[in-house]
């Protein structure tokens, strides 16, 4: 079948995270902007199987912005980088292949920069 569309505007944020608007091309109502820090965070809860997470993001800063991606709170990729996307109003996709069960699982992206994530849109599963 084809997979679920879960929307940053569900996800749950780290301390100064927040949901925005004001880039526009996202999908749905908006985009998670997580805070600049390391250790900053956009958690999901998702629903397998699935063999794959698409990330919908956008980084218009030059450097790419690493997170580690935990799944029911084990890390299963570290430093995965979200590369420069050249604005923030142009949204690409990284794709980490995973192996999801059935069921709900936390899907969590972690910054490991002190930039923080990039802004995220979506993760389809
Ligand atoms: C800018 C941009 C934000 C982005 C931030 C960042 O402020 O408008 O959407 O999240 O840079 O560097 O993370």
């Amino acid at each position: 079948g084809g997979s679920t569309r879960y929307e940053a505007e569900s996800a749950s944020l780290s301390t100064g995270g927040t949901i925005d608007a004001n880039h526009a091309g996202f999908s749905g109502t908006g985009f998670a902007n997580g805070a600049n820090a390391v250790g900053s965070y956009v958690e999901w809860q998702v629903n397998g199987p699935a063999s794959a997470l698409a990330f919908g993001y956008a980084n218009g800063t030059a450097a790419a912005r690493p997170v580690d991606i935990s799944v029911d709170g084990t890390v299963v990729a570290t430093g995965v980088p979200f590369p420069a996307t050249g604005a923030w109003t142009t949204w690409s996709t990284v794709t980490q292949p995973v192996n999801l069960a059935a069921g709900t699982h936390t899907v969590r992206l972690t910054a490991t920069t002190a930039d923080g994530p990039a802004n995220l849109d979506y993760v389809d599963v």
